[in-house]
């Protein structure tokens, strides 16, 4: 090999060399597209910590963190959705539902005179703040094979008023806990 073939060689690895910079230099060029220095969507994911667990099924649930949202006058609102079928009225009657005066802390199914679906006579509880909640949140769900036929109230404040309405519907209103 001459000095000429050796001189060939170095000038072509220069080119090359030359050229992958310059490849490189112009796809920088090319594909720099400005980042944004603000996300355009936030997910604005909740904090754990800290966090209310209002929708659990155990005793997790902060019931008193939950009743603070509600009132007894938003509760009287709410409950037209349960009208057609409750009654809330001291006299009140049966109607597809059972009467609902002093429902809140009696046993579960406890009105005499009203024909309550298996599931509700058998559910052998009491109609604690827990387990209003959670039946209100979706009663097919909380008893199955209940016959109310109510897909639940998926809000948090309607479902604390509702509750404290219930309970201020009664000859002995509860104090919040
Ligand atoms: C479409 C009619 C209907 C609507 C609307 C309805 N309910 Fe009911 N509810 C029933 C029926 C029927 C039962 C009896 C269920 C059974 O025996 O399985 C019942 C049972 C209940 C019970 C159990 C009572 C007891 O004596 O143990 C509560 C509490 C209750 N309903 C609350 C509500 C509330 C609060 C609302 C409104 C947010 C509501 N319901 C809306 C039909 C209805």
């Amino acid at each position: 090999m001459d000095s000429f073939e050796i001189n060939k060689i170095i000038a072509a690895v220069i080119v090359t060399i030359l050229i992958v910079i310059g490849i490189s230099k112009v796809s920088d060029y090319l594909f720099n597209i400005d980042q944004p220095s603000v996300a355009a969507y936030v997910v604005d994911a909740p904090e754990k910590e800290g966090q209310l667990s209002l929708t659990g099924s155990d005793s997790d649930i902060d019931i008193s963190a939950l009743l603070a949202l509600g009132t007894v006058e938003h509760g009287q609102t709410v409950f037209k959705k349960c009208k057609s079928c409750h009654s809330i009225k001291k006299s009140g009657k049966n109607n597809i539902g059972p009467k609902l005066w002093n429902v809140m802390f009696r046993p579960v199914g406890a009105v005499s005179d009203y024909k309550y679906s298996k599931a509700l006579s058998e559910y052998k509880k009491d109609w604690s703040w827990e387990e209003m909640n959670g039946f209100l949140i979706k009663p097919s769900k909380w008893i199955k094979g209940n016959k109310m036929g109510f897909n639940g109230l998926k809000d948090e404040k309607d479902r604390a008023s509702v509750m404290l309405y219930l309970n201020q519907n009664s000859d002995q209103p509860k104090n919040l806990p």
